[in-house]
């Protein structure tokens, strides 16, 4: 078994480190932040993630898993996996800052033999640039190899992700630096996990080029969404219908409000920023239009909320069901939820938010906004009723409920958690993005 740190203690730092105890490693976590490891030294999860705080607080009782704010302690361990993040900045390019202190900060404790394994997306090339710093930084010198090995976790199903993977990249310099990464995960390369081994360029590029490609697939069905409702055709049944082609596939075809979060937004905007510096923009351009459709999507249930309002939002109140910036987590990273909510509320709408897990988080980041704590509280006295996030319960509301609670019945259900035909027999004026208006 492997001795092994995990610097950077977010979503993807917490799971990997948590999931590398439960394969049966000896594992450090490390952050600067001292209240989230105050928080996971106790067996708490510093957000939401089902599954997690059970997984974490089983190794730390199992003595595998402990969490520090010191790199001295951490760089004892063989191998580091960096998973800090890299935020967009101003102009589309990814902050490498994070990384780079991280880098800075670990290398000088760097004594002996260890495998430093970038976990963060990055722009390609970036494995190269640490390896120079840490020639010049670690007294190891050449004995501190890197390597990357991105990660393709989806938060809501973080732990089953990181335990059950549908494959391994491992981007290696030398058949050394695989052989550390083949033991590190021989669990899961026993039960039969595909491995691709590659150099690291092109272990970045994999990383990048899978979000881009998910990214792309969400804005190809809502720019079929448009074009469906000009013609009066019905998106739900072409995400159907092409889902069953196996060349093509069901995942990721869902339309209606477009993707957010911290990751497929920035790093499609990072890769094409990338693309330029090498002088090779024109093959990535179309991710400008991924990117154009996405935020129309935004726009679009904006103007279907202000008809549903008579035209303006001033004296209106809309009732928002969801924050998240999707189900299942309390990430509110670049969430159109809240997007949407904000472009409401600059036009002078009140806008009611309820959302299952992401309240404080959304209350911490737009305080100006009106929370509520259920449903229903939400949407009484409502003009319209927007769904915004597709968590489970939003599925199964009682059209009849919530018409009693509401001042008129209208709802836009932007990402068709809904089933039009109970909603509109409960008499509500019932719109989703891309289906023909029902009646
Ligand atoms: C995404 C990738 O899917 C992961 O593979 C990757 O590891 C991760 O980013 C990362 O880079 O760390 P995540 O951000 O957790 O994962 O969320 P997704 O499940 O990809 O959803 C992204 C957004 O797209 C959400 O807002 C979701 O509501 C939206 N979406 C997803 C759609 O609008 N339609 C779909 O059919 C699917």
């Amino acid at each position: 078994m492997s001795t092994i740190s995990v610097l950077g203690c977010g979503y993807l730092g917490v799971t990997h480190a948590a999931g590398m105890a439960e394969l049966g490693h000896q594992v450090i976590g490390v952050d600067v932040d001292i209240a989230k490891i105050a928080a996971l030294a106790g067996g708490r999860s510093p957000f939401f993630e089902p599954g997690l705080d059970e997984l974490i607080s089983r190794n730390i009782a199992a003595g595998r898993l402990s969490f520090t704010t010191s790199y001295e302690e951490a760089a004892a361990a063989d191998v580091h996996f960096l998973c800090v993040g890299t935020p967009q900045r101003d102009g589309g390019a990814a902050d490498m800052s994070y990384l780079d202190a991280v880098v800075e900060t670990l290398a000088p404790f760097l004594v002996k033999e260890c495998l430093i394994v970038g976990k963060s997306t990055v722009p390609v090339g970036t494995a190269a640039r640490i390896t120079s710093m840490l020639r010049v930084l670690a007294p190891a010198g050449e004995a501190v190899s890197v390597a990357w090995n991105p990660e393709f976790l989806c938060e809501g199903k973080a732990v089953s992700d990181t335990l059950h993977p549908d494959r391994l990249v491992l981007g290696v310099p030398d058949e050394r630096a695989e052989k550390v990464l083949r033991e590190v995960y021989a669990p899961i390369i026993d039960a039969g996990v595909p491995v691709v081994v590659a150099d690291l360029p092109t272990a970045e590029v994999i990383k990048t080029a899978a979000n881009s490609f998910t990214a792309t697939k969400i804005s190809f069905i809502n720019a079929i969404a448009e074009f469906c409702e000009a013609s009066g055709a019905d998106v739900t049944v072409v995400s159907e219908a092409l889902g069953y082609d196996a060349r093509i596939g069901r995942q990721f075809l869902n339309s209606g409000l477009g993707f957010g979060g911290g990751c497929l937004p920035k790093d499609i905007r990072a890769f094409q920023a990338r693309a330029y510096e090498l002088g090779v923009g024109q093959a990535l351009a179309f991710l400008a239009e991924v990117d154009a459709v996405n935020l129309r999507c935004r726009e679009r249930v904006v103007e279907y909320l202000r008809k549903q309002c008579g035209g303006a939002f001033t004296g209106r109140r809309i009732a928002v069901l969801g924050a998240a910036f999707k189900g299942g987590t309390d990430d509110i990273r670049d969430s159109p939820a809240l997007h949407v909510a904000n472009i409401v509320s600059a036009q002078e709408g009140e806008v009611a938010v309820y959302d299952p897990q992401a309240m404080s988080n959304a209350r911490r980041a737009f305080p100006h906004l009106v929370y509520e704590n259920s449903v229903l509280e939400a949407v009484r006295g409502a003009d319209a009723v927007a769904v915004l996030t597709d968590w489970p319960e939003f599925v199964t509301l009682n059209p009849y409920t919530l018409g009693d609670e509401a001042r008129s019945r209208n709802i836009v259900d932007a990402r068709h958690a809904l089933d039009p035909t109970q909603w509109l027999r409960a008499g509500w004026n019932y719109i989703a993005p891309g289906r023909p208006a029902l009646q």
